[in-house]
């Protein structure tokens, strides 16, 4: 899909910052009386869609995530903060780095859950691919996350192209004899 091109006023990473706060309520909580994980993937989505959404000017779409690492549970009562700006532009593309904490509110105890990085992409209200504003970098942590996002982005289209090279073989018997290792059995 091509996109409408127009050169636009440029914006500041600070224009776009969002946080947002959520209180973890029971309903949140999974079997073992833990926060979800898809719980905070929702909230992720949605502070990343604002903070995209308000830099891009448009509607956005979460075309892909990096790795989400829960690094350490929540639990039930604290108060989740996520904390997301701007790290990259492209063309269409944004890259929101989002930095997630959870604040035990009895103790002020903070701890880092997560960090995640998500690539929205603007649409206009044809479901047009736009162009998205390009960006400030007022400071050196602008600039580093930008040039940390771009090196990112390149070792994510090298793993693309691995990864789609991936094909096993096949000869069904050699295939079984390279599971020599793993934890399964083959029933076949
Ligand atoms: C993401 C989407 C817009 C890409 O559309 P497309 O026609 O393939 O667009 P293009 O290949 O021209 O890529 C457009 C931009 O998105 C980026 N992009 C596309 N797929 C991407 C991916 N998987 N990861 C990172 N960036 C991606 C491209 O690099 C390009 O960036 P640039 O313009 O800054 O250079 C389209 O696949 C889509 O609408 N997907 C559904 C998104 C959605 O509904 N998300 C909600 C989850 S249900």
């Amino acid at each position: 899909m091509s996109a409408q091109t127009n050169e636009l006023p440029y914006k500041s990473v600070r224009f776009s910052e969002t946080v947002i706060t959520e209180l973890m309520i029971p309903s949140y909580s999974n079997f073992g009386g833990k926060i979800h994980g898809g719980v905070l993937l929702s909230l992720m989505d949605k502070v990343a869609y604002v903070c995209a959404a308000k830099h891009a000017g448009n509607y956005c779409v979460t075309a892909s995530i990096d790795t989400v690492d829960f690094l350490q549970p929540v639990e039930v009562g604290e108060l989740v903060s996520l904390m997301a700006s701007v790290n990259y532009v492209g063309n269409t593309s944004l890259v929101v780095g989002i930095r997630v904490i959870s604040e035990d509110i009895k103790t002020n105890s903070v701890k880092h859950t997560n960090t995640s990085y998500f690539t929205m992409v603007a649409k206009d209200e044809d479901n047009n691919l736009v162009q998205v504003p390009g960006l400030i970098l007022e400071n050196r942590e602008d600039v580093r996350r930008f040039l940390e996002s771009r090196r990112r982005k390149e070792l994510k289209q090298n793993y693309r192209k691995e990864s789609d090279a991936i094909r096993m073989p096949n000869d069904f018997e050699q295939c079984k004899l390279m599971l020599g290792g793993e934890r399964c059995i083959v029933s076949e």
